[in-house]
């Protein structure tokens, strides 16, 4: 087996260790602390999954870069070589609170190109993967193509601080989207409402404010199903900072935009 053909491999058996870890630990006591605010949290959990992930990777492929939430990189500095993205726990509120609706996103780049996606949600023991080019798969099961649907079919995942008044975009370009779905849902971890997109469960997801570790290991997997994955403004994917994050099936995405250029 050639060293990128096994790498699928290595990432899933790192996830799965890193998924038992996670269980054994999450009823015991363990330090919570705040980031940026009081909705930004970290544990040593999160700390010491990082860590376990960024070591299984770094001990197989000392070459590569690894970006991790935890790292507190403020953005990845190159996309050359191969890079992984990692959230060892995405959804750390839902992990403290209601532990559940959290997964270990990873990503993998090769060359500037986003080559496997991997969400894992830790509690359902659902690992949703994807290779470009190779289909996307729910517990080894391949995922059928993400159905066409307009807005005013769609379930949407949207946090709702962003139909309120907040610094990043004018509320009243998305409330409109609220009224004209068939519903709107707030998960908590970007990357598992991106793997549900990619499962047909919801429609879309659109956020302004998620890092590349947060949204690539989905982006793999909507983009394999052939939906769309950018920015609100309609552009693709930088990978190197903070940004808005639009995705779901090419009708939802275009129709979502002809909201925002209103
Ligand atoms: C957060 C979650 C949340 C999203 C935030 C992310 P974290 O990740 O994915 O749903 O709205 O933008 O930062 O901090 O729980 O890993
Ligand atoms: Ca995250
Ligand atoms: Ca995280």
């Amino acid at each position: 087996m050639s060293r990128m053909q096994g790498i699928e491999l290595h990432a899933i058996d790192l996830i799965k260790r890193a998924g038992k870890y996670i269980r054994q630990k999450m009823d015991q006591a363990y330090h919570i602390e705040e980031k940026t605010n009081k909705s930004d949290l970290v544990t040593e959990i999160d700390q010491h999954v990082e860590d376990l992930l960024i070591r299984g990777i770094l001990d197989r492929y000392p070459d590569h870069h690894v970006y991790g939430e935890e790292g507190r990189i403020v953005r990845p500095d190159t996309l050359e070589g191969t890079v992984w993205f990692v959230d060892p726990i995405d959804g750390t509120m839902n992990f403290i609170r209601q532990k559940r609706l959290f997964a270990i996103s990873i990503a993998i780049m090769v060359e500037g190109e986003l080559r496997y996606g991997f969400v894992y949600d830790v509690m359902a023991d659902e690992l949703f993967h994807a290779i470009k080019g190779q289909g996307a798969y729910e517990n080894g099961i391949r995922l059928a193509p993400i159905q066409e649907r307009p807005v005013k079919e769609a379930i949407i995942c949207m946090n709702a601080t962003w139909v309120t008044a907040n610094r990043r975009i004018d509320s009243n370009l998305l409330a409109p989207l609220v009224r004209d779905a068939v519903g709107v849902r707030a998960v908590g971890a970007a990357s598992l409402e991106l793997a549900w997109v990619a499962a047909g469960r919801v429609d879309g997801y659109i956020t302004m404010r998620n890092m590349p570790w947060d949204y690539t290991g989905g982006q793999v997997l909507i983009e394999e199903l052939g939906g769309r994955v950018g920015t609100i403004e309609g552009m693709d994917m930088t990978y190197l900072e903070q940004t808005s994050v639009l995705a779901g099936s090419r009708q939802f995405v275009e129709d979502v935009l002809t909201y925002v250029k209103k």
